[in-house]
């Protein structure tokens, strides 16, 4: 990757990370720096943090880290080069040439072009004579000419390579074609079509390229759909069936359904805030997503048992990204497009109704809860209620936890008091376990116990922690970067992971660059720039820098002269009474 120093330190220069995420994440000033909602896992509190002075940011809670260039990486889904085009584009600068012709960026761009002329193809296809059948199944669900225009439906013929054909005419080869996922290999090496006599559904992204297909066969034959696997373009636990259409028609709604044929149906009936997910359940990233563009979401799957455990599911992932959740059970086991089409013409309108009555998931869990008790029995009433009590615990707001309570003891005629001293109890047992559990991360954290980035930590804690110091400065302080690189040698630095880390940055020094977070972020990988991101975000405030830097080096010596713990356990005894001394000569 060549791109040059200079342009990045343009780039440095001219972007400001925190108006960068403020873009993705809402901040908030906080001492020195800026809090929000980590962006890379759910939370309800913030502990994602940006430095706008030292270039970078981290979260507490799962450790994603670095620079700006990092940050868009991570949220968009990018490569470094394509990252650093990105932030190009939005600071007004051409990025040099080199950069341009990544070979990473091309193969994805190729892709897109190889998705959408196959997307073209399965719609002509669906016009010609062997694709009536297909256009036939279609109007036969119902779905009119403006629908299948609108989602860009087709045909995959049933020869194995008419696709393949025309995609090689167009230029592709048969390794994009592979790629793409729109082409297998045959034992032989040659490509031949994926899709074979399917309807097909192109998946869509939020900027309209053509990322992936779904197909459904039109028998009983089994896989009922068969879907593009994960490729450079396209991951299916991070998009979502129809996000392009519904983010514009959401107003602060989603509707989440099961299929694609729900998803057209809705939108068909002029319900254009469905959205579907692609073969899976609902994934932490998808619910983020699905976070940017509305408050409240309705979930709306099938009645059957595998529909309500996929419900539960959904209610758990989202909630925790901090949605307001509704549930719409369609009545007599049908999904969303049976239950349009059997209502005819008065479909949309009947949907619309389901729709208002819709209760929220605390509704939901206390109603399905219930189904399973019979509440005339004393036990079992006292069962109920102290399960209902859990789920009510459950609930942030207390004007609505209060709402809950007075329901339910008015209608099994219980006291009102002893049921908050119920939900009380459970609160502050909840609130202690995950306390207990912050605190577990942490000391695992600080102890390196499962440290799988740098194994030598937890061996060698003292000097590690050193080291991170020391880098830490470095990064920070550019007028102390030099001075160390020129007094410490790599060999001082016991772990393995650590030494690395310094000896890229006194390489790149000794070339004469700085070393600060985004110049280094194309040295490492993301993992990497967490860990060093996780170094700096405590020792930001070292008042002494040069002061400091003289310490930590002292340490490195000091622990170098020890025997590591495996020297010991293989020393003889003469050697560790030697090591012993040495120790003690140093404490007089
Ligand atoms: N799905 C899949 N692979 C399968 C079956 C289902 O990827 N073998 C996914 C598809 O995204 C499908 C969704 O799960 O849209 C829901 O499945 P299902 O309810 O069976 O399909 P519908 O969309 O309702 O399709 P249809 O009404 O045509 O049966
Ligand atoms: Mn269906």
């Amino acid at each position: 990757m060549a791109i040059p120093e200079a342009f990045i330190q343009e780039l440095k220069e001219r972007t400001d990370i925190a108006d960068v995420i403020s873009g993705y994440v809402q901040l908030k000033k906080s001492g020195r720096s800026l809090m929000g909602l980590c962006p890379f896992h759910n939370e309800k509190t913030g502990s994602f943090s940006v430095s706008r002075e030292n270039g970078f940011f981290h979260c507490f809670g799962c450790g994603a880290g670095g620079d700006v260039i990092n940050f868009i990486k991570r949220i968009e889904n990018l490569d470094y080069v394509e990252a650093v085009r990105f932030l190009a584009q939005k600071a007004g600068m051409t990025m040099p040439e080199d950069g341009r012709n990544d070979r990473s960026a091309k193969l994805k761009t190729r892709i897109y072009e190889a998705n959408r002329e196959a997307a073209r193809f399965f719609y002509r296809k669906l016009y010609s004579p062997e694709g009536k059948k297909a256009l036939d199944y279609l109007r036969s669900r119902g779905l009119s000419e403006k629908t299948i225009v609108h989602f860009g439906l087709g045909y995959a013929p049933s020869s194995r390579f008419e696709l393949v054909n025309h995609l090689r005419a167009k230029g592709f080869t048969a390794a994009e074609m592979i790629q793409a996922n729109l082409a297998n290999k045959s034992s032989k090496g040659n490509p031949f079509d994926r899709f074979c006599d399917r309807v097909m559904f192109p998946i869509i992204d939020l900027k309209t390229n053509v990322i992936a297909f779904g197909g459904r066969i039109m028998t009983d034959a089994k896989p009922k759909y068969l879907n593009t696997s994960d490729t450079p373009v396209f991951n299916k636990s991070r998009n979502l069936f129809a996000l392009n259409f519904a983010k514009n028609k959401a107003d602060g709604q989603l509707i989440l359904v099961e299929g694609y044929m729900d998803v057209i149906a809705l939108h068909q009936a002029g319900i254009e805030n469905a959205i579907a997910t692609l073969g899976t359940a609902l994934t932490q990233e998808q619910s983020m997503i699905i976070k940017r563009h509305c408050e409240e979401v309705v979930i709306c799957y099938d009645a059957d048992d595998a529909g309500q455990r996929a419900t539960q599911r959904a209610i758990n992932i989202l909630r925790q990204t901090g949605i307001r959740i509704k549930i719409l059970t369609v009545p007599d086991g049908k999904d969303p497009d049976e239950f349009i089409k059997s209502h005819g013409e008065q479909g949309a309108a009947r949907f619309r109704m389901l729709l208002e009555k819709t209760g929220n998931d605390v509704d939901y869990k206390l109603k399905k809860l219930r189904a399973s008790y019979n509440t005339d029995i004393t036990e079992q009433k006292v069962e109920f209620l102290t399960k209902a009590a859990g789920i009510i615990a459950e609930i942030e707001n207390p004007v609505e936890q209060n709402v809950y309570m007075r329901q339910l003891c008015k209608e099994l005629d219980v006291d009102k008091e002893s049921m908050e001293r119920l939900v009380s109890k459970i609160s502050r047992q909840e609130a202690a376990k995950k306390i207990r559990a912050f605190r577990q991360t942490a000391v695992k954290q600080i102890s390196g116990g499962n440290d799988k980035l740098n194994r030598g930590k937890v061996l060698n804690l003292r000097a590690a922690n050193a080291e991170e110091a020391l880098i830490a400065l470095m990064v920070l302080n550019p007028d102390i970067a030099g001075k160390v690189a020129e007094r410490v040698d790599p060999k001082l630095f016991i772990t393995d992971f650590n030494r690395n880390i310094y000896e890229v940055l006194q390489r790149k020094i000794k070339n004469g660059m700085d070393v600060s977070m985004t110049d280094i972020s194309g040295d490492f990988s993301d993992d990497e720039m967490s860990r060093i991101s996780s170094m700096l975000i405590s020792r930001q405030q070292e008042n002494d820098a040069g002061a400091s830097a003289d310490e930590y080096i002292a340490v490195l010596q000091e622990e170098s002269e020890k025997l590591t713990p495996e020297e010991i356990a293989a020393a003889d005894n003469d050697t560790i009474m030697e090591q012993l001394r040495k120790l003690k000569e140093k404490k007089s």
